[in-house]
């Protein structure tokens, strides 16, 4: 038994997904503690009302505030090159869609993964989860998308699946090969989409485990909504879990699509509108705002208020990417929430915990302080959770726990 004590704020919420009206409404127990036998929460409540077994080990939260591990439900965290060139071409003037007609973008990352082999990209990304961790992230998904070839993203795949066993996150992967259609199959994408879709390639998957979800981008550079419908339906027979980025940079009814085809989340969302956001309503989906990659590109964020008063479940992750979100952490990436999209605290912690484990289907383990969830906490270093947000220069996290276990401690 562990006993987490002199906590000043427990943040409480219920299991994910919480709708966007309630998303505000989070409990506090002040002056509080946490009991965690093996991998989960036993108890939590006022410290006074603590009864902790003798030889229970104790944690000091030195009057910290704890709040459930985070959850990242959208990235890219394996790539093999940066491509700051970009990034310097938009402060120039240009924009993310200009810079991909042109050859650049998503294929510029596909070229260093493909050089790439599997070892050099789990290299590369161990100190990025790492650092991920220390930001006090207990899961994360991560797409594959920079192979686009069958091989590239098996390879792609299997990094994923080894990073699980090398560090402490709990990662989910996806099988995104619809990220767009690369330069041998210029022009004839339904091609392109008979390989990656194969059948031998996506019972591969489903039978190794490689990939519990699928995604496309739905958008004018990569594939339209007939083609996109095309790869969700199919990878779905194979038991992959349904996702899109969605209504991104052009408005192509991806949302609507969304909803047909019963996904677990739309994401990105910037341009929305009415229809799709019925859609989301209808269908149970998730609504996922990357806030992060609207400010790295310097591009309007999606309307959170309009969703989260339409009472969709919101999610936020950082959609951490060498192109549009070179933004590895979800502190950060809470703090535009709030300033930039206008969401409160207490809903960017709803966002990042209780709904990103709906969105990886893991809600009823992960993303809330609830008795027998699993103990994946985090003990800050502020006494309140708004004052988390407000601090987006510093790393507020002291220490991380993954089912029970103290996995990362920062100085302070
Ligand atoms: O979510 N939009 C498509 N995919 C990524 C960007 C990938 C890239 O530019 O490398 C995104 O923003
Ligand atoms: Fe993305």
């Amino acid at each position: 038994m562990l006993a987490i004590r002199n906590i000043s704020e427990l943040v409480v919420t219920g299991p994910g997904p919480i709708g966007g009206r309630s998303m505000g409404q989070v409990s506090r127990i002040k002056n509080a503690a946490v009991l965690i036998d093996g991998e989960s929460i036993s108890w939590f409540g006022p410290e006074a009302e603590l009864a902790a077994p003798p030889g229970c080990e104790t944690i000091d939260a030195q009057g910290g505030c704890v709040v459930p591990g985070l959850i990242d439900c959208h990235t890219h965290t394996v790539f093999a090159a940066t491509r700051e060139n970009e990034f310097v071409q938009r402060i120039e003037g240009k924009s993310y869609a200009e810079i991909a007609e042109a050859g650049g973008g998503i294929k510029v990352s596909v070229e260093s993964v493909r050089c790439a082999d599997c070892e050099d990209l789990v290299e590369q990304a161990l100190p990025r989860l790492k650092r991920m961790l220390h930001n006090g992230v207990t899961t994360v998904e991560i797409k594959s998308g920079y192979g686009l070839s069958v091989d590239d993203e098996l390879k792609m795949l299997e990094a994923i699946r080894r990073l699980k066993d090398l560090q402490p996150i709990e990662i989910v992967a996806t099988y995104l090969a619809a990220h767009t259609i690369p330069k041998e199959f210029n022009g004839r994408p339904d091609a392109y989409l008979d390989a990656v879709l194969d059948e031998s390639v996506l019972s591969r998957i489903r039978d190794e485990g490689l990939a519990e979800f699928c995604d496309v981008f739905c958008e004018q550079t990569a594939f339209d909504l007939a083609q996109s419908r095309r790869v969700l339906t199919t990878c779905q027979r194979f038991d992959l879990k349904p996702r899109l980025h969605a209504d991104q940079i052009t408005q192509m009814g991806a949302t609507v699509l969304a909803g047909e085809v019963g996904a677990v989340s739309a994401d990105h969302l910037e341009t929305i509108d009415d229809a799709g956001l019925a859609a989301l309503k209808e269908a149970g989906t998730v609504g996922v705002i990357l806030p992060a990659c609207s400010f790295f590109l310097g591009v309007e964020q999606a309307p959170a208020r309009r969703l989260l008063e339409a009472d969709l479940a919101v999610a936020i992750a950082t959609d951490y990417n060498p192109g549009s979100s070179m933004v590895e952490s979800l502190p950060l990436t809470m703090t535009v929430a709030c300033t930039q999209a206008r969401m409160t605290p207490a809903e960017v912690l709803v966002a990042s915990t209780a709904n990103a484990a709906a969105v990886l289907a893991r809600h009823e383990r992960v993303g809330a302080i609830q008795v027998r969830m699993q103990a994946d906490l985090v003990v800050l270093d502020v006494p309140n959770h708004e004052r988390w947000m407000y601090e987006p220069g510093r790393n507020c996290v002291r220490t991380v726990l993954k089912k029970g276990q103290l996995v990362a401690t920062n100085a302070h």
